[in-house]
């Protein structure tokens, strides 16, 4: 069987994550795409120059040429400006806009039929736009940042119950930014939810309150730390999960950015859920019961979410 062919649309700090990722997990064929000249093919030369030790058989290639993604069967898409200090993910858009009409474009004349992972931030709005501009099926372009909310949320549960990192499962909800809803409810030590425990005094609601504001400003913390960009491993290695889902059928439940097409009561809008995603794409969108209060706070972030393509389609009227 001829070996799957992965582009990395981006060559920065995400794209270079991704691509080392890939080939150590021997993914595939991996295609390294940027429009500056030469920073795809130092990458790709020095990430084959990881082959002979680590024995990945792999091909690494970095172009500035779409028509070398042909026949790609997942695709993740870094490209675009990361957030400097001070910066919101909503100040990117008009700059992030532009990027996805080229790449979008891109994607539609040279792998019509790969599965599409988009990072970019803003990312609701980026990866309804990268849909439109590419013209996908809806069930193949998603969004990745739920992976990452519920991860950063994840690691941060873990520390506070002192427990392994395997046994906590936890569900965000929501756009990818400040109005994110991580759920309580349905967030787990190993099956006991994170309220039960509370009530066992294994926490208190104070503590975890800290603990979902520091989720939704999870990115941010690392942006003020790095000062010169934004964060890039958990990113890469959360899209990596998804690409692993639809390459090997895994059918994994993972919370992501997908079109939602009357579920939660939103219509035609890229929200994340959590969702089904096997070699079909998103197999599946799963519908769970919220609490009032996690409803209401789902409902604030759609709205957010609306706003920004309010904005994409002010910007660029071919989007109405
Ligand atoms: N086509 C292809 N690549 C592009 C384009 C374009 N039109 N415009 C910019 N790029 C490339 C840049 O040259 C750069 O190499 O995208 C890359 C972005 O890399 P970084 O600046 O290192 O950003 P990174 O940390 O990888 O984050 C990428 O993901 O999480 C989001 O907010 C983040 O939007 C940002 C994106």
């Amino acid at each position: 069987m001829a070996r799957k062919k992965i582009a990395l649309i981006g060559a920065g700090n995400i794209g270079g994550t991704l691509a080392h990722l890939a080939a150590l997990k021997s993914l595939g064929d991996i295609v390294l795409f940027d429009v500056v000249e030469g920073v795809p093919q130092g990458k790709a030369l020095d990430l084959t120059q990881c082959a002979p030790v680590e024995g990945f058989d792999a091909k690494i290639i970095g172009t500035n040429d779409y028509a070398d993604i042909a026949g790609a069967d997942v695709i993740i898409v870094t490209a675009g400006v990361a957030r400097k200090p001070g910066m919101s993910r909503d100040d990117l858009l008009g700059i992030n806009l532009k990027v996805m009409k080229s790449v979008g474009e891109g994607i539609k004349a040279n792998a019509p039929d790969a599965f599409v992972i988009c990072i970019t931030n803003p990312l609701d709005a980026m990866v309804w736009a990268l849909r439109e501009f590419s013209g996908l099926p809806a069930e193949k372009v998603v969004g990745m940042a739920g992976v990452l909310d519920s991860s950063r949320f994840s690691a941060f549960l873990a520390e506070e119950f002192q427990v392994s990192i395997k046994d906590v499962t936890s569900f965000v909800l929501g756009g990818h930014g400040d109005t994110m809803v991580p759920v309580i409810e349905y967030s787990t030590v190993s099956g006991i939810p994170v309220p039960d425990l509370i009530k066992m005094g294994r926490s208190t609601q104070e503590k975890i309150d800290a603990i979902i504001k520091r989720t939704r400003g999870g990115g941010g913390e690392i942006v003020a730390l790095l000062k010169t960009g934004s964060a890039f491993y958990a990113p890469a290695t959360s899209a990596i999960s998804m690409a692993e889902s639809y390459l090997y059928d895994q059918k994994r439940v993972l919370p992501a950015a997908v079109n939602l097409t009357g579920q939660y009561g939103v219509d035609n809008l890229y929200v994340g859920v959590p969702v089904v995603i096997g070699a079909g794409g998103v197999e599946q969108i799963v519908e769970i019961a919220l609490s009032d209060e996690a409803k209401a706070n789902l409902d604030v972030s759609v709205e957010a979410v609306k706003e920004l393509l309010v904005a994409c389609k002010a910007i660029d009227p071919s989007l109405n």
